[in-house]
């Protein structure tokens, strides 16, 4: 290839990459799998090998990262760089709204744009001419630190704005942050590695925005969302900061989906409670809502007072961190013998609920964390998670701290405590012997997704475990009424229900059954996979490892347990007393008909003529078929129809087969 047509071919590639990268870091949308992806990349990589002189600064190349820094560059912030004023409840978002009006004298409902507060770090980045040259941290509001070669590792992050009408420069000022599920899955990698872990998601921002070296930045999971400007050259603004940030979005920066104009303060307050409401549900932490003038004019007439603008406000949401004193600490035995350390806490409000327990996760942790009896220690309840202590504060620790340590024997039964080799966790050696894991693998297997059995709680089955009358899950089934009857705080009444409900039990789905027997690491959706795949429980417990790893979501351990599960005659002994005592399913050809699509798996995309893609999903589904949302290895085949795109590439490179509207229809009419 000629050096011309080369670069050509480079200046392709790195266009193509930017679009990738756009789809898929901020519309969550891929366009191609990852491995054409990687294909172009390494092709990018291949030729500015042979040719270094041609890499600049805005090459995806440039997001893997550089070699270290001996320090933060001095950066100084050609706008300040301001922080908010805090209304902490409705009272003084009211005074805010109506300092606002007041200044503006206005008895109008004023307009504000609702934005997400994002719990990350504050970062300007410079545009030159479209170019990503400078990003920095805000530091004193003045001077930052120049963190450009860790801010090009953040893909969310354009090297180069897209689109047009860009002024010469803009800096866009916005909140780096990391997922709560890349938090999670940095710690696991951190853990396993025997480093430090982050406590929270701001922590772990910071740290790895402020790494000396890049190339570590770059193994990070962070990403961007933009909520204003600083300097911007070349540009007549807008009226409006949300068509200002509308501007941004079509430059390629992400810009929260959640943000939104609102009238008046009634307004302000119906968002913020929706935001509050949806906190739990999002993927990243957010610590309140922020509510800005939306109109520019006006926001010039009210200007700043001190370090944060008359403007805005951020409304703050319940901590969901707090610190308290660790009284003691308890070991939980599991379903599965797993011992979980859990802390005794003085209870403290955290996100708007009193906890007194939290979570300690294992000993490993522990240890890793450094907390000790009587610490002083953080309290994290963010997210739908349950709460937990996320690490101590050693300046605070009394004398009389102690250290934790795991028992040598279970706390229930007293059985021997083993500690598996490259486990973290400790186990339990009782079995079915031990109380705990008996009335644990009980409450599982009659809870609300199991089997269902109405009434059936934690103290009910302790009573009946007490008086030994359900040893075993089957024993469920043998209950008399007079034996629940006599129990304590049990009338003919309740003990009536109770029989109702487990009877009414014994109507069930396979999938319900197969996640109700406790198998580990067999969830809910995997016994859904299971009972689809296979049809019967007989199939299922005489499948091989490798035939249940053909069932999507089962991997190599997944298999081992189930297999183990079925192996063992004690397990065998009591899905025969089930069975026998009357539970039951409708066979997948009881329910509709027959079912000649039983096992098979469908990816629909793509516009279907004639039939919508939730009833082309309903049609196989009547023929015992799956449809899932992403084409993987295990897909039977895709169902593409009119402008189908990401995923029929991914099918095709997965060499997976692909039937058009015909074949389709074709295969409805069992042809
Ligand atoms: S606006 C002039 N909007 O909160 C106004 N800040 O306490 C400058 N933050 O330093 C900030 N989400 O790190 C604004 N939607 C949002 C925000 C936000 C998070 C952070 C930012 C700032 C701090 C202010």
């Amino acid at each position: 290839m000629s050096a011309d047509s080369l670069r050509q071919r480079l200046l392709e590639l790195r266009r193509e990459i930017a679009r990738h990268d756009y789809a898929y870091y901020v519309l969550n949308a891929p366009i191609i799998p990852d491995a054409e992806y990687d294909r172009l990349m390494r092709e990018l990589l291949k030729i500015e090998a042979g040719h270094p002189e041609w890499v600049t600064p805005d090459s995806p190349s440039q997001r893997v990262g550089g070699a270290p820094q001996a320090g933060f560059a001095e950066v100084r912030h050609a706008v300040p760089m301001l922080s908010l004023d805090n209304a902490m409840g409705e009272d003084e978002l009211a005074d805010f709204d109506r300092r606002v009006r007041e200044r503006l004298g206005t008895d109008h409902a004023v307009e504000y744009n609702a934005e997400p507060k994002i719990d990350g770090l504050a970062i300007s980045l410079r545009y030159e001419d479209g170019l990503l040259v400078r990003a920095a941290t805000r530091g004193d509001g003045e001077r930052g630190e120049d963190v450009t070669a860790n801010v090009r590792t953040v893909h969310a992050i354009p090297l180069r704005l897209m689109g047009e009408g860009w002024p010469k420069v803009l800096e866009v000022r916005g909140e780096v942050y990391m997922p709560r599920k890349g938090l999670a899955a940095l710690n696991a990698r951190l853990a396993r590695a025997g480093e430090k872990t982050f406590a929270n998601p701001r922590n772990a921002a910071a740290g790895s925005l402020r790494q000396l070296d890049s190339r570590i930045t770059a193994t990070r999971p962070l990403s961007f969302f933009a909520y204003g400007w600083g300097e911007v050259d070349g540009l007549a603004l807008p009226e409006r900061h949300s068509t200002m940030l509308e501007r941004l979005r079509e430059w390629g920066l992400p810009v929260n989906p959640l943000n939104q104009v609102v009238h008046g303060l009634a307004g302000a307050k119906d968002y913020a409670a929706r935001i509050l409401a949806k906190r739990d549900a999002l993927d990243y932490d957010i610590d309140g809502a922020v509510f800005k003038v939306d109109r520019l004019a006006d926001q010039r007439e009210l200007g700043f007072i001190a370090r944060a603008p008359r403007w805005a406000v951020a409304f703050k949401f319940p901590p969901e961190e707090e610190l308290t004193e660790l009284l003691d600490v308890e070991w939980q035995v599991g379903r599965t013998g797993a011992l979980t350390p859990v802390a005794r806490l003085k209870p403290v409000r955290v996100g708007g609920v009193t906890v007194s327990n939290a979570t300690l996760h294992n000993m490993d942790m522990i240890r890793q964390k450094d907390v000790r009896l009587g610490d002083t220690v953080i309290v994290r309840r963010a997210g739908d998670v349950i709460p937990e202590i996320v690490g101590s504060v050693p300046e605070r620790r009394p004398p009389h701290a102690r250290a934790i340590t795991a028992p040598a024997a279970c706390p229930v039964c007293g059985s021997h405590v083993e500690q598996v080799e490259g486990e973290a966790v400790a186990r339990c050696t009782g079995g079915l012997y031990c109380p705990a894991q008996r009335r644990e693998a009980i409450r599982h297997f009659a809870s609300r997704r199991a089997m269902d059995i109405d009434g059936l709680g934690e103290k009910l089955i302790a009573q009946l475990d007490e008086a030994g009358l359900v040893k075993r899950l089957d024993d469920l089934y043998r209950l008399k009424l007079a034996d629940i009857a006599a129990l304590e705080r049990m009338g003919e009444k309740s003990a009536q229900n109770l029989l109702e409900a487990i009877e009414k039990s014994k109507h069930t789905t396979l999938a319900r059954f197969l996640y109700a027997l406790g198998i580990r690491e067999v969830g809910e959706a995997t016994a859904q996979n299971l009972a689809r795949h296979f049809g019967t429980l007989e199939s299922i417990m005489d499948a091989s490892i490798e035939q249940l790893m053909n069932v999507p979501d089962v991997g190599p351990i997944v298999a081992e347990h189930i297999k183990d599960f079925f192996a063992e005659p004690h397990n065998r002994e009591v899905i025969a007393g089930l069975l026998a005592a009357g539970i039951h399913w409708d066979s997948p050809a009881h329910r509709a008909g027959e079912q000649p699509l039983a096992g098979k798996t469908y990816v629909i995309t793509g516009v279907l003529t004639g039939l919508t893609r939730e009833e082309a999903k309903a049609r196989l589904e009547a023929l015992g078929a799956k449809v899932t949302d992403s084409v993987s290895k295990k897909t039977s085949a895709l169902i593409a129809g009119e402008s189908a795109g990401s995923k029929l590439a991914k099918a095709q490179a997965l060499g997976i087969p692909v039937l058009d509207q015909t074949q389709f229809e074709a295969l409805l009419a069992g042809r």
